[in-house]
């Protein structure tokens, strides 16, 4: 029997990091100890106070039934209040949704908007999910929008052709390159939203992992965001919960109830223990700074930042101190991939920036989600080839 993809699964790029997955394969089965610095997943824990919520929401039985699709009401409640006391942003619970990830939400939005042949701007390079796993699987085109060092890696949209755009993505604290925006440049994002018509799906998943007193701020603080945007966040990265899959859509009442009728007819909202854990935890904030666990966390994560790339930047590559995420974007004076595989032979795992896009290839992108020992030994191992 045979079995065709979708014309849609065709047309989805080729997966550039089989081919580095297969490298590390071989140097595993040769007994050589991989330092991953490529993947963006905390390997710090979440903090102790949810541990034993989770524990004990999850021991109450009615936890354990459906909750409704859009989430459960003290979930949106406890969003709304984050919103006020995190960026003074005032919501009603119709702008406010459960989400199973902000990927899945990011994912979902361009299933309730996106006609077959519309055009959604997407940033270059990016997190890949706004091309491929939203625009691409319904049939959209993904336009890349240049994210360049020589404009801050901030778009340019006098560039821009604006026919047929329906939609755009846009992400600070931004993965892959770290860069952080203040409201000034939201206000110029949404006013470019405005002007064009263009939906506008804010990705704001890193938030919170900020240093050198930097916060991040929400699109929706922007005077007249509410008419065109949807922000998306999750308790991922804020509170080291990337496996328990709990994140919100916030923003536009219409564009909201798009996201919810595409979502009822595909899940059911995300457990509602979880739910449940997830109010303690944006509970814990009582103003606009990160609450002790969040300093502490965001502590450890710019001290390894520090190490990475002061290191970096005696050997001499080009790369700054991010206010935001954990990530170090380096500019690795050649090809990207070749770079990464140079960086294999020592056993150091590194994401190539062309996997980001076209306009990430010449760099590389290094997270600091490993402890400061295995960073300062994967420093060592790359001073050793360079
Ligand atoms: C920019 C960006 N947005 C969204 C996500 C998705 O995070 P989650 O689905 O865990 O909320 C990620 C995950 O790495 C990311 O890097």
């Amino acid at each position: 029997m045979t079995f065709e993809y979708a014309n849609r699964i065709k047309q989805l790029p080729p997966y550039l990091f089989a081919e580095i997955e297969k490298i590390q394969g071989i140097k595993k089965a040769q007994g050589i100890d991989l330092i991953s610095l490529s993947i963006g997943d905390p390997d710090l824990p979440p903090p102790q106070f949810i541990t034993d919520a989770l524990a004990k929401e999850a021991a109450d039985q009615k936890n354990h039934k459906y909750s409704f699709s859009q989430g459960e009401p003290d979930f949106r409640m406890a969003v709304t209040d984050w919103y006020k006391t995190r960026f003074g942003v005032d919501l009603q619970s119709d702008q406010t949704m459960a989400l199973l990830g902000s990927k899945e939400g990011i994912a979902n939005i361009t299933r309730a908007f996106i006609n077959p042949g519309d055009k959604v701007l997407c940033p270059d390079p990016a997190y890949p999910v706004y091309a491929n796993g939203g625009t691409i699987l319904c049939d959209g085109v993904a336009i890349p929008l240049p994210l360049l060092e020589e404009n801050n890696y901030c778009p340019d949209f006098k560039a821009v052709d604006t026919r047929r755009i329906k939609m755009m993505f846009i992400n600070y604290p931004n993965n892959p390159t770290s860069t952080t925006v203040n409201l000034e440049v939201l206000k110029e994002i949404v006013a470019f939203a405005k002007k064009n018509n263009i939906i506008l799906c804010y990705d704001n998943a890193y938030s919170e992992i900020t240093y050198d007193g930097y916060r991040a701020p929400s699109i929706l603080e922007v005077e007249g965001a509410l008419d065109v945007a949807v922000e998306f966040n999750s308790l991922s990265k804020t509170f080291n919960m990337t496996g328990d899959r709990i994140g919100f859509a916030v923003g536009n009442k219409t564009l909201i109830a798009g996201l919810s009728k595409v979502k009822s007819q595909i899940d059911s909202g995300p457990p509602v223990y979880t739910q449940k854990v997830a109010v303690e935890a944006l509970s814990s904030y009582t103003g606009c700074d990160p609450p002790e666990f969040l300093r502490q966390n965001n502590q450890i994560l710019q001290q390894r930042r520090d190490l990475l790339v002061d290191t970096l930047s005696k050997l001499g590559f080009g790369c700054e101190k991010p206010k935001a995420t954990f990530y170090v974007w380096v500019k690795c004076g050649g090809k990207s991939f070749e770079f990464v595989t140079k960086l294999l032979e020592v056993g150091v795992v590194v994401t190539p920036g062309s996997g980001f896009g076209r306009c990430g290839e010449g760099y590389v992108r290094i997270a600091f989600t490993q402890p400061k020992e295995r960073i300062r030994e994967a420093c060592e191992r790359i001073a050793s080839i360079f």
